[in-house]
């Protein structure tokens, strides 16, 4: 049998209904598509490029609202140097080519993490790609760059004793709600689904708050080959899952 095309699996994600209001994707997986190849590594994250237009282009499509990319991590900053610089020159390689592209999709984008670490230059380019992009409203693109979820977890809990040790705040008032709002994600809906490639059955502190009732999805799709039938495959078989939030099916 032929795969199915794109269309057909768009399709039938339309006659299923329920699309996922957010997905959150962990891109893994670009060393070793390089390593396959005897290529260095940075030219798997250069290829993994390509893979971050295609599931921009599928989320606008099926009608997703949030589309949160794991993109560089806090611990990621120990890889050997030459790593390191050459994925902060592929951000803002990323950013001068789609800035442009993206805003006429409509999409907005936002970098989220500890973007103080990030040298000036990268710097510069997430403040400009936000600014350019603040208004759209088509999709919101989360882009996590320098982000741990502990981290982000630890901040949030400072904020909130810092207002409580002003006085602004009494403790019995921070509840599930308050909390959300202190952490980056602060206006999103919790993920519906979560996708990792290249096989990968772990979190790697990614959303450790926001993942509590997501659904899954394991690829073994390796990030610089996952495409939006992927993605499709991907969101269909979320469709047949059996949501629920410690319940009893009713
Ligand atoms: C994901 O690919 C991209 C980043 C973490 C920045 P990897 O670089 O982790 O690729 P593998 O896991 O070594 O194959
Ligand atoms: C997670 O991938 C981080 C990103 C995709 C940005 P890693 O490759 O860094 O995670 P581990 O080391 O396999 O857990
Ligand atoms: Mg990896």
């Amino acid at each position: 049998m032929a795969a199915s095309a794109p269309a057909d699996l768009l399709s039938q994600i339309r006659v299923n209904g329920a699309v996922p209001r957010h997905v959150a994707i962990i891109m893994d997986g670009n060393g070793r598509w390089a390593k396959d190849r005897m290529l260095p590594r940075p030219l798997g994250h250069r290829s993994g490029m390509k893979s971050v237009r295609e599931v921009v282009e599928g989320a606008i499509e099926v009608g997703v609202e949030v589309l949160s990319l794991f993109a560089f991590s806090q611990e990621n900053w120990q890889r050997p140097a030459t790593e390191v610089s050459a994925l902060m020159s592929l951000l803002e390689e990323y950013i001068q080519r789609e800035a442009d592209e993206l805003d006429s999709q409509g999409v907005q984008v936002v970098m989220l993490g500890e973007l103080d670490r990030l040298p000036a230059a990268q710097r510069a380019a997430v403040d400009r790609v936000m600014k350019q992009t603040a208004k759209n409203s088509k999709l919101r693109l989360n882009l996590f760059i320098s982000y741990g979820a502990r981290a982000e977890i630890v901040r949030a809990a400072r904020t909130l004793a810092a207002e409580v040790a002003a006085g602004r705040l009494k403790p019995e008032e921070i509840d599930d709600a308050l909390f959300a709002e202190k952490l980056f994600t602060v206006g999103c809906p919790d993920p519906d689904l979560l996708i990792r490639t290249s096989g990968e059955q772990r979190i790697s502190n990614f959303l450790l708050w926001q993942l509590a009732y997501t659904e899954i999805y394991i690829s073994s799709v390796l990030w610089p080959d996952f495409d939006r039938r992927e993605l499709y495959g991907a969101i269909l078989d979320y469709q047949n899952r059996d949501r629920r939030f410690g319940r009893v099916p009713a």
